[in-house]
């Protein structure tokens, strides 16, 4: 989810290869925000202006799922998995506090480099060790998650129910950090819950192909060719070819019921989200795109092999 903000670097920027944790470890940042500089971190539409960086660490609003969430994150990095945030805990205000990950995180208008095919690839892959290091998690009893952006065809048993994570679900630019232009960590585990791997997939394809009409070039996005953007995603990912039919399949799905999150949020008087759905077209917007969608859907498909 996207507010438009300038493009601006993650001060602590330090050349790492992908995969390589993040430069700062918890509790290495003082907890007292007077004695530290406090900027706001542009990039999120959710908690727009409620994200601010103290020093080596990240606080921002917390929610009922952050307890769940923290021990998600806690148990990735246990495992060794550091290409997400790490949760140092919770304030006695009740903001959750992170580790601030070194890096670059794109925002409206995205540069050049974070629409090159490399910058793509490279989350594809981050998404798949992510997934992969997920898959080991168990979540505690009382586990709660957000059910904003859930994937409702989830199959509890049987076929497909192995390719069930947690997934991350808002796998958008302004939530990734990159180095080099290559994507080394997420952010923003707000909307995580189980759900398909290709789900999550799916919706980060549409966000970052994108798969979507020329209205995308008001967020900044220069034409390109996207059925091949879309294959990249599938390759670097590592679909086997019936994952790549349900791939498409959840993809449609998700054009076809486009827009539902925004639509909820604003409908429900959210400010940041009204002025977002105002801004870029409301309904009109998300109607044309599932007409163009249905447009070139044959292509799409065909590109994917
Ligand atoms: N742990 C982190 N390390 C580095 N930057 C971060 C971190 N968490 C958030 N940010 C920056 O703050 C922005 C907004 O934070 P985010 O958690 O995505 O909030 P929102 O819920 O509003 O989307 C991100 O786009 C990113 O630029
Ligand atoms: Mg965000």
């Amino acid at each position: 989810m996207t507010l438009a903000a300038v493009a601006r670097p993650n001060p602590g920027y330090g050349a790492q290869m992908e995969g390589d944790e993040p430069g700062v470890t918890a509790g290495e940042a003082t907890r007292d925000d007077a004695r530290e500089d406090v900027a706001v971190l542009h990039g999120g539409v959710a908690n727009a202006g409620a994200v601010v960086r103290v020093g080596g660490h990240v606080v921002r609003p917390s929610n009922a799922h952050t307890g769940t969430i923290h021990d998600l994150l806690r148990h990735l990095h246990d495992s060794g998995f550091h290409g997400a945030s790490r949760p140092v805990g919770v304030d006695p205000d009740g903001r959750e506090r992170l580790v601030f990950i070194p890096g670059e995180v794109p925002v409206i208008p995205y540069p050049a480099w974070s629409q090159s095919d490399e910058s793509l690839a490279s989350v594809a892959r981050l998404l798949r060790r992510y997934h992969d290091a997920a898959s080991g998690y168990v979540p505690p009893v009382g586990a709660t998650w957000s059910d904003e952006m859930i994937d409702h065809g989830v199959p509890m048993v049987g076929d497909g129910a192995d390719q069930i994570v947690v997934c991350h679900n808002d796998v958008c630019l302004e939530n990734v950090v990159f180095r080099d232009g290559i994507a080394v960590a997420l952010l923003d585990f707000d909307f995580a819950a189980p759900g398909r791997r290709q789900f999550d997939l799916a919706n980060f394809a549409r966000m970052c192909v994108p798969i979507d009409d020329e209205t995308s070039v008001r967020f900044g996005w220069r034409p390109a060719d996207q059925g091949e953007r879309l294959r990249i995603v599938a390759d670097a990912y590592g679909l086997t070819a019936p994952e790549r039919e349900t791939f498409f399949t959840i993809l449609a799905g998700t054009i076809a019921a486009g827009g539902a999150f925004l639509r909820r949020r604003a409908a429900a008087g959210d400010p940041n989200f009204v002025a977002m759905w105002q801004s870029t077209g409301g309904e009109a917007r998300f109607d044309h795109r599932r007409q163009w969608f249905e447009q070139h859907a044959a292509r799409f498909r065909a590109a994917l092999g």
